[in-house]
């Protein structure tokens, strides 16, 4: 049987460099995103240029039905996954009472509730096979509770806690767990959040070329928490020394200023 890394929110930003990345080291792919048309031009860019199997699924994963569809479909397919990446996710810029509902449960049910769910059924494989490697994509949110952004940067907390728990209880099994916790990068993120200053954001943001690449190398050997670039190194060490309702202030700052 064929192994598969598995990647979610392929399409752009810093999954679809992610991507990449693998795709250079011959890893089979599955790439999951809603964008049928841009998954197709992924896997005949990358096929022809590696020579690597990429299997493509087109899926809204925040439909909580989806994670489990898209499990069976791997297995019906016979493809065994021994790498997941869990990265898709999207934030929203509002006051959380001004907030639309709908978005909110969108956004917890695809955080959250996916990333929970393809790891429950992938992660029990990896144990059958005695080895997998799992990237959950949390970010600086993580770090703090964040007004004006709030469901967002909890939603971010919960994958970093999960992730840390899972990783001491799938050690064992010889599963490694990592957790990506990017700052700012220049991706579609801030226009699907409707910043109000989308522009201003993407100005100072990362590459996320340049987090993929960290990523991908700390992924590799096997990093649990990976804080990509000295801003982020920071804001995890400062908000240790610090009082959460302080930090949350600061925050509440920046984030108003982007709603719209
Ligand atoms: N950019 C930042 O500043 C930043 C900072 C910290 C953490 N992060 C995190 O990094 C991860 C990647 O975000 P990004 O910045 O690279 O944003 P992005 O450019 O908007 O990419 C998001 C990816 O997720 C896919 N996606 C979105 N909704 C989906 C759904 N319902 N079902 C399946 N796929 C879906 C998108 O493809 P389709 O639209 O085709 O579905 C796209 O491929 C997210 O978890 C985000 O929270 C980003």
């Amino acid at each position: 049987m064929n192994e598969y890394t598995l990647i979610t929110g392929a399409t752009s930003g810093i999954g679809y460099e992610l991507v990449k990345l693998f795709a250079k080291d011959k890893d089979n792919l599955i790439l999951v995103a809603r964008n049928e048309e841009k998954l197709n031009e992924i896997k005949n860019d990358l096929t022809e240029k590696y020579g690597i199997d990429v299997v493509v699924v087109p899926m809204d994963l925040s439909i909580i039905e989806n994670s489990k569809k898209l499990y069976d479909k791997t297995k019906e397919l016979n493809l065994k996954v021994v790498k997941l990446i869990n990265n898709a996710g999207f934030g929203d810029s509002c006051e959380f009472i001004n907030c639309k509902i709908a978005k909110i449960n969108q956004m917890i049910d695809l955080n959250m509730k996916a990333l929970t769910n393809l790891t429950y059924y992938y992660a029990n494989d990896m144990k059958e096979n005695k080895y997998g490697r799992i990237l959950n994509v949390s970010s600086v949110a993580a770090y703090l509770a964040g007004p004006y952004m709030g469901v967002y940067y909890a939603s971010k907390a919960y994958v970093m806690n999960f992730s840390i728990a899972l990783a001491v209880e799938m050690k064992k099994y010889n599963v490694k767990i990592s957790i990506l916790c990017p700052g700012p990068t220049k991706t579609d993120f801030a226009h699907k959040a409707e910043f109000k200053n989308e522009n201003s954001f993407n100005k100072y943001a990362t590459k996320p070329e340049r987090v993929a690449k960290i990523a991908y190398k700390k992924f590799r050997k096997g990093k649990l928490v990976i804080n990509p670039g000295f801003v982020v190194k920071l804001i995890s060490f400062g908000t240790r020394l610090t009082s959460r309702k302080f930090a949350a202030k600061r925050s509440a700052g920046l984030n108003n200023s982007r709603v719209k």
